[in-house]
């Protein structure tokens, strides 16, 4: 299976970016799969009902969150009726929608997508070790020869540090085909595939300008260093945005990965793009 993942969306630039290379990167790279994270799609805060339509119109199989799932309020009505829409997996019980989903692809296989968030300098949450740990025993990967349920599984992994991330990644070694980072917005260059079959990417890197602070213009995001003022206003920056995010190609029989390797397309950034 060849999985394409995209990093947080930011802003309008960055929908729009993203809703342009989703067609294009599923046929030059015939993905099967392609998830995208949505926490900042909406001016860089939450992601709005109408965005995720766009999102999956334009070849979405699922979507992603993070902290910042509930900044548009009315995600949390339509979360309920769309089940392609994953939020973290760690919120307290009671939170709407659900932390994973079975996606039937286009093909007809199933897959098991899955967003869970770190505790490490972020918001208070349960622990996203035990919860994916108890989730991921009523999967298996690989086909009905083998006792399958899904042909593969993703996991993003949307935390602020690296050691979280990397721990994460070993802990599930073996169980499942990706786990990808997102949140910090800066693509990582420890892509691999790890002892168990696991690819592993710390962070996937975001889709949005890099011309910014983590996506949000620099004026008003540095200011905020220098002054501790209320009222900095924070702002997607529009320049031309990088599409960052990650290749996986995996074994059917398995559901492990084969490579993985890193897409960066357009914008300031070093450009990459997997061989296929
Ligand atoms: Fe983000
Ligand atoms: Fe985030």
């Amino acid at each position: 299976m060849r999985i394409l993942f995209l990093g947080d969306v930011i802003g309008r630039a960055g929908r729009e970016a993203a809703a342009a290379a989703l067609p294009r990167l599923r046929e030059a790279l015939r993905i099967d799969m392609a998830v995208i994270n949505g926490e900042n799609a909406s001016h860089g805060f939450g992601l709005a009902p109408d965005m995720a339509e766009a999102l999956f119109a334009a070849g979405a199989d699922a979507i992603t969150l993070g902290n910042h799932a509930w900044d548009r309020k009315e995600l949390m009505g339509y979360i309920a009726n769309q089940p392609r829409l994953v939020r973290p997996l760690n919120f307290p019980p009671g939170t709407p929608g659900a932390g994973s989903a079975v996606v039937t692809l286009r093909d007809g296989r199933k897959a098991l997508v899955v967003n869970a968030m770190g505790r490490l300098f972020m918001d208070a949450m349960d622990c996203p070790f035990r919860a994916s740990a108890e989730l991921l025993a009523k999967y298996r990967m690989g086909g009905p020869q083998t006792g399958g349920n899904v042909a593969a599984i993703l996991v993003d992994f949307h935390a602020e540090a690296t050691s979280e991330k990397m721990a994460y990644g070993h802990s599930f070694d073996g169980q499942v085909s990706l786990v990808v980072g997102t949140h910090t917005h800066c693509p990582s260059a420890d892509h691999q595939v790890l002892p168990g079959g696991t690819a592993f990417q710390s962070d996937a890197g975001m889709c949005g300008d890099y011309d910014s602070v983590i996506g949000m213009a620099k004026e008003g995001a540095a200011s905020r260093f220098w002054r501790k003022m209320p009222g900095e206003r924070l702002a997607p920056a529009d320049g031309e945005v990088t599409v960052c995010g990650t290749f996986v190609e995996t074994d059917d029989a398995t559901g492990l990965a084969r490579r993985i390797e890193p897409i960066r397309q357009g914008g300031r950034l070093s450009q990459a793009m997997p061989k296929v």
